[in-house]
């Protein structure tokens, strides 16, 4: 009711000076997107005063971005949980049709964080003075779990002497089975947030064939896919090949460098990317198990539910000890929920 009648006034005033009214293009060139620097958007709004009846313009290819008006809570942690609206549709243009504070930010996961925020500050329009609006009720976003809970990393127990990585969470490090390695532990298979790189992951990381890759996703945030050609990795060029778009993807280790890269546009350029050597079966007793033919580049148990339920090649050759193998499976949903949590 009261936001009824303050859209009304607001409505009115706009109407009423519409000639006042200004435009902006959110970034000017730069437009809506994963900015260079994380300041680049309190740097654009610096400077420039936003009144009732403005229009704010956001530029950005429709499914790479999106536009989602947040409460200031949610804009300071960059949840995207239950928006105040959502835009999917680049461009957008939304009516800043209240005095106030207003908050947005994009929903793809990690792009907040990277700096696609933005907050604007808008007066009550010259002639009208409606009271200072009141924040919309907040839609009450579900309770996130609490303090996100460190990861931790190490499972049970791990003989000292092996020469596992201290990040790395891969379990049971027997050296007669395969190791599995959660793609940037904690930080999943995103745009990495900056001071990441998974090349540093990947530095001390011995990989052999047989040892699997996790990477951790939302569905349908990013994708995975194996490129053949260091010309392609290096140009982020995924033209003509088929991603596993369905997380977490669990890839198999064949010998050889190996180059992944997200699709989704602008992600790899971005940094999601990653390559590694993998070393030869001989320095590890060769399991008996993964045939070298299903390994590698298409591990996707073809459908699309992450649920390592789907029978086939994946439960063909247990391993002589199937502990690690029950572990290795727990392990990537631990780590998907420890994705969602951080970013919702
Ligand atoms: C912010 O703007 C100032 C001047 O307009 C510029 O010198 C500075 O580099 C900008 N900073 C960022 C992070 O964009
Ligand atoms: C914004 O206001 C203009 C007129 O001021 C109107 O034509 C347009 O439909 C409005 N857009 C939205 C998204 O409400
Ligand atoms: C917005 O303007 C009001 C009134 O001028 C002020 O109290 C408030 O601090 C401003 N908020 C921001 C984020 O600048
Ligand atoms: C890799 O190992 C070297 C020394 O062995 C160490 O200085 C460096 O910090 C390590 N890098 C990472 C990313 O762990
Ligand atoms: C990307 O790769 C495809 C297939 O290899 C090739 O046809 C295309 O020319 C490449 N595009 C660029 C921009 O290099
Ligand atoms: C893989 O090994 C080759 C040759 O030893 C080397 O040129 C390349 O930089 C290595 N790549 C990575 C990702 O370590």
């Amino acid at each position: 009711m009261l936001k009824m009648l303050l859209v009304t006034v607001a409505s009115l005033a706009a109407t009423f000076h519409s000639s006042m009214a200004e435009t902006y293009d959110v970034g000017d060139a730069l437009g809506w997107t994963i900015p260079p620097s994380r300041a680049a958007y309190s740097n654009w709004t610096s400077g420039k005063s936003f009144a009732v009846g403005d229009v704010l313009v956001f530029k950005f290819t429709t499914g790479m971005h999106t536009v989602a008006k947040v409460t200031k809570t949610n804009f300071d942690s960059c949840n995207p949980a239950g928006p105040i609206s959502l835009t999917t549709n680049g461009p957008a243009s939304i009516n800043l049709s209240t005095a106030g504070e207003h908050y947005f930010l994009c929903t793809i996961p990690g792009h907040c964080d990277a700096g696609q925020k933005l907050a604007v500050n808008v007066s009550a329009a010259p002639s009208t003075s409606p009271a200072p609006a009141p924040p919309p009720a907040t839609p009450s976003p579900p309770p996130v779990a609490e303090p996100t809970p460190v990861p931790t990393p190490e499972p049970t127990s791990s003989p000292s002497p092996s020469p596992a990585p201290k990040t790395s969470p891969a379990p049971a490090p027997s050296k007669t089975g395969p190791k599995t390695y959660i793609v940037g532990d904690s930080v999943g298979w995103t745009i990495p947030p900056s001071g990441f790189s998974y090349q540093t992951w990947a530095r001390n990381k011995t990989f052999n064939a047989g040892d699997i890759l996790v990477f951790n996703f939302p569905t349908g945030a990013h994708d995975v896919v194996a490129l053949t050609s260091k010309a392609a990795y290096d140009s982020c060029n995924g033209t003509g090949v088929t991603p596993i778009t369905a997380a977490p993807a669990r890839i198999t280790l064949t010998a050889g460098e190996k180059y992944y890269i997200c699709t989704v546009p602008g992600h790899c350029l971005a940094g999601q990317k990653l390559s590694i050597n993998v070393t030869g079966t001989a320095s590890t007793s060769p399991a008996p198990g993964p045939s070298p033919t299903s390994g590698g580049t298409t591990p996707s148990p073809s459908s699309g539910t992450p649920a390592p339920s789907s029978p086939g090649a994946a439960s063909a050759p247990p391993p002589p000890n199937s502990a690690p193998t029950i572990a290795g499976a727990a392990l990537p949903l631990t780590f998907l929920a420890v994705a969602f949590a951080f970013f919702y």
